[in-house]
Order: C-alpha cells, then structure tokens, then sequence
C-alpha cells in the first residue's frame, strides 16, 4: 500500500463519538443527554432556522465564494474591514488553513496542553512540530510558551478560553506575551467561546490587530449561535495575512446554507441574551451541586466544565450506562457541557449514583 509521509504516520486520529441513536440502541437506554461537544442546548435561533428554510430552495446553485454579505454584517458589526475576514467551514477548518498557509515541514508551533487537540494534528500533518507547554493552574501559561519560542517557531495557538478548562487569560497576561513576541511568529487566538465570557479581565485579542500585530482571531457559529452542524466559523487578521490564507482556501468551502443561517443568528441578540443565561444560571447549578458532593471543578468562562475526578474513564462509562454523555479527558478529568436545567439536574443525578 502507498506509505504517507512519517510525520502522517505519527498523527493519532481524532475519534468521533458514535451516533446518540446507536449508542442507546447499544446500550439500551432512552432519552439520553449530550454533554460532550459544548454545543448550544438551547439550539439555534428562530431567525437562522428562517433563513435556512429561505435558502434551501437555492441548493443547485454554489454558495456565493466570497462571502460578501455575512462578511459585511461581521464587517460593520466587528468594525473591521471586509478583506480582514476570512469564512471557514467551521473555524476548525481556519486552524487548518492558516497552518497549511504558514508552516512548513520543520517549523515549530507553541501551543498548552491539555487544549484544543486540532493544532496538534493541524500541524502535524504539516510535517511540521507541535511543542506543548503544560497549563498551569488549568491555564495557558504564556510566560512558559513565549519562552518556547525559537528562531523556528511561527506560530502560537492560544484558546481562550481555552478547552477542555474553560480558563481565560487576562488582558494583562495578553499584553505582556505580545510584548515579548519576535515578528516572525503569527498568534493564533481561537475565541470560540467568545460570546459566553463575562470576565472584565478577558483579553482584548482585537486590540492586538487593530495595532498592526500578526494575529489570527477565530470565532465560530457553532457555539453561542447553535449552529455546530452547518459548519461555519471567521477569522479577523490584517489583509495580508487574509490574503495569503485565501490563497489556500477551497474556493466554496462555507456552503450558502451556513452562511445563511448565520446572517439570521447575527440578527438575533435576544437568543445570544437568552443563551448566555440558560449558561450561567447552569454554571450556578452545576458548581453548588459539585460543592455539596465535593467534587473538584475549575471555575469557567465558556459553557462546559472541567471536572477532576479519579478514573475518569470508568465515571465517563457508568455515566453512559444512565444516559448520560460527557467527555473523558485523560486519566482524570472529565468535561461536561452545561445543559439546559433538566439536563443538568439529569447529569448530577447520575454523578451523585456513581460516585457512591
Ligand atoms: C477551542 C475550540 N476551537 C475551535 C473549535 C471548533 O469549532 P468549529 O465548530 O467552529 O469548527 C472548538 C470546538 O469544539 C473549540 O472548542
């Protein structure tokens, strides 16, 4: 059989969770509840549902390549200029072109660990090489990554939040690792969880960009706007960055469904409103109830939770068996998304069952 390159070879694949149908017919089970994807459970808004419905009539014709009129609305709305918008198939497909666009085998990209697992295997397939910097106190310690940074290095990740932890990093923090950093690296900042912070000392990314510096900011529809399963996400950098990226990206790669329904959800603050505080009024449930069963958890910024918890794949597995879907993340944490109230109440319910 053909042989890929080493660095192919090396790559652990991404394992995707089974479909929730199979998985009850397998287990036998009824109702179940995900939590493991950090999706929206509130589900999209009326007004992309809408606009989806208006353009499904349209589906012969290819989506219109250049975005222009989701990247107008971002544009006014973000007050940045059309072409420093970039539309992905998701902002996971933005990582992946901004990679293809920047690295080449050899190069280095910094980035914490545990976080999002996709800069890893982005770069990786690049040939090029990860270097993971341990978090420290659950949070991207960017003292440590700016001091990882070579003549190699060209790119950083940082998600802030960041998953699995839900953490943020301060304006303050921000600041001091721009200060520090050579121009030869782009920082990537994945702010997929953007719209969910409510922390003043949130770092302010854009400022970075509107001073001129090499950042890639991403943020997504798949998360506050319940729209995960269209697939669609933007990235903010200077023009040149946007059209070096645009070079690589497939020419009709956001579909006109996606892009559609996402100008509807931009119409819509009071579902943004109402998500966020179906998530907050979640995070208040879900940290008094691990406070009274004595579970260890990190405060968050995002709409999951990050849960220390020994054997977390047999906890992960007995959750299972009673309907309901987390994340194990390594040995001992799990991470659960914050539910709409009767999910939540499902979820400590079945926690409070198995840690006896
Ligand atoms: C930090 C982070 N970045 C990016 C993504 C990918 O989002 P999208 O659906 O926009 O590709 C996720 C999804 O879980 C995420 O957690």
């Amino acid at each position: 059989m053909i042989r890929p390159p080493e660095y192919v070879s090396a790559i652990k694949p991404y394992v995707p969770g089974k479909p929730i149908e199979e998985l009850e017919r397998e287990l036998g089970i009824k109702n179940s509840v995900k939590l493991a994807s950090n999706e929206n459970p509130v589900g999209p808004s009326q007004k992309a549902i809408n606009a989806l419905k208006g353009s499904i009539e349209s589906l012969n014709r290819y989506p219109d390549g250049g975005g222009y009129y989701l990247k107008k609305k971002l544009s006014g709305m973000l007050d940045v200029d059309e072409d420093e918008l970039i539309l992905g198939n998701g902002s996971n497909e933005l990582i992946d072109i901004a990679v293809r666009t920047f690295l080449t085998p050899g190069d280095e990209a910094v980035m914490a660990k545990p976080s999002f697992v996709v800069y890893a295997m982005a770069v990786m397939a690049q040939g090029a090489k990860a270097i993971e910097i341990p978090l420290k106190d659950f949070r991207h310690d960017l003292e440590s990554m700016a001091d990882a940074v070579t003549e190699k290095t060209r790119m950083l990740f940082i998600a802030n939040p960041n998953n699995p932890t839900g953490t943020i990093n301060t304006k303050e923090e921000f600041d001091r690792l721009m200060q520090r950093l050579p121009d030869h690296v782009l920082v990537v900042v994945d702010e997929a969880y953007y719209e969910y912070v409510t922390n003043p000392e949130y770092a302010d990314s854009v400022k970075h960009f509107r001073a001129g510096r090499d950042v890639l900011i991403l943020r997504t529809f798949s998360k506050i706007y319940g729209l995960a399963g269209l697939r669609i996400g933007y990235g903010i950098a200077k023009k040149d960055i946007i059209n070096e990226m645009n070079k690589i990206r497939e020419p009709f790669n956001a579909n006109s469904l996606a892009q559609a329904a996402a100008l509807g959800a931009l119409d819509d603050r009071e579902h943004l409103k109402y998500s966020r505080e179906i998530n907050e009024q979640g995070k208040r449930y879900l940290y008094s109830e691990f406070k009274s069963l004595g579970i260890e958890f990190v405060p968050t910024e995002a709409n999951f939770i990050y849960i220390v918890i020994n054997d977390s794949q047999a906890v992960y597995e007995a959750l299972l068996r009673q309907g309901v879907i987390v994340r194990p993340m390594g040995p001992q944490a799990i991470r659960v998304t914050v539910g709409l109230p009767e999910e939540n109440k499902r979820f400590i319910e079945a926690l409070r069952t198995v840690i006896k």
